[in-house]
């Protein structure tokens, strides 16, 4: 089977072709960065009409690639939620629209899941049950993973997501939208052990997150200061390290509380270096392994939701035609695939 992947929740146009025996055939990405800089962050509007002018000329693009026409397509899968309402129109509107005009099914994938099971695609892919850690620029969950579409989720963010949190400490540096690759860049050069910011909700049990008192912190010490390139970088890296530490917190005690020993952390901010390597070290000594995609795999991309797709559809699941999509929904309503 054979499957052509869309993505357009937000502000990455993200195509791919995905075969079940060969692997992943081609896959392309158009990032929508440059044109939501000038305003610090994702204009909704200007999102789906850039969806628009770049997501045939991309399918083209994949399907070149990877070697195939439209008789080669078995399905297609297309991000159907959650997401930017306007954006997830133009895939939805397309890949429905492909499905009619080429005569095969498609079917809707979430865009949480798509990223959950993004570190399938890898070399050395995790087995079930697994803990993720999904951490991207609109969610912070913890979820224990029993098999496609078995997920109960152990804990979310209260208020912002951890990316969320990156990009408003980001901007407050003065650095450009998405902030979070940029921070993570300036850290690089931070001293670390200047500033010493809270560790939130990780004094009490429970496995929620919440992320907007470190912006608000981080507010406060730079008011407090002159900022210089260094105290920027200092900053930049305390502020790290506590969302660092505090996700690795909450991940070792949904560990213990779950027994696992696999932990997979996909998202956009599972591409932070430190996030990586800190929770690598904690797995390691206790005892399991953590999974993580390659680096244009933790951020939006088609591959992942082609891969979703194809499993969903070799289950027989498929979309109506007239399905609408969803900006908001719940990981723990899909059904399982067994
Ligand atoms: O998954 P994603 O591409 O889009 C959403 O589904 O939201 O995640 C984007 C988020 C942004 O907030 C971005 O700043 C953050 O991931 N991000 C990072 C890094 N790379 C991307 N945050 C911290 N360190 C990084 N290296
Ligand atoms: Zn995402």
């Amino acid at each position: 089977m054979r499957v052509l992947g869309i993505e357009t929740s937000c502000d990455e146009t993200g195509i791919a072709v995905y075969d079940d025996t060969q692997g992943l055939l081609s896959h392309q990405l158009y990032s929508q960065v440059k044109l939501h800089a000038d305003y610090g962050g994702v204009v909704p509007e200007l999102a789906s009409r850039d969806h628009v002018r770049k997501i045939v000329p991309l399918i083209k693009q994949a399907l070149l690639e990877a070697d195939s026409t439209q008789s080669d397509i078995d399905g297609i899968a297309f991000t159907q939620g959650p997401g930017l309402v306007g954006a997830l129109l133009v895939g939805s509107s397309v890949g429905r629209s492909l499905a009619y005009a080429w005569g095969c099914p498609a079917v809707g994938v979430h865009h949480m899941e798509g990223h959950l099971l993004a570190p399938m695609l890898e070399d050395n892919p995790p087995e079930f049950p697994f803990v993720a850690l999904l951490v991207s620029g609109g969610h912070t969950m913890l979820v224990e993973v029993n098999g496609i579409g078995q997920y109960l989720v152990l804990g979310e963010s209260v208020d912002d997501a951890a990316g969320e949190a990156f990009d408003k400490t980001a901007k407050l540096l003065g650095l450009d939208y998405p902030g979070g690759p940029l921070l993570a860049k300036l850290a690089e050069q931070g001293e670390s052990g200047i500033y010493k910011f809270p560790r939130p909700m990780t004094d009490r049990p429970g496995l929620d997150f919440s992320f907007s008192g470190l912006k608000t912190f981080a507010a406060n010490t730079i008011r407090a200061q002159e900022l210089t390139p260094q105290t920027k970088a200092n900053i930049a890296l305390a502020f790290q390290e506590a969302v660092v530490d505090t996700l690795a917190i909450k991940c070792k005690r949904a560990m213990q509380q779950t027994g696992l020993k696999r932990l997979v952390i996909a998202g956009g901010v599972s591409a932070n270096i430190q996030l990586q390597q800190k929770l690598a070290a904690m797995m390691a000594k206790m005892g399991g392994q953590v999974f993580y995609p390659r680096q244009e795999f933790c951020t939006d991309n088609g591959a992942m939701i082609a891969y979703a797709g194809l499993q969903r559809l070799k289950a027989g699941q498929t979309i109506e035609l007239g399905a609408k999509a969803k900006p908001r929904w719940s990981l723990e309503e899909l059904p399982a695939v067994s």
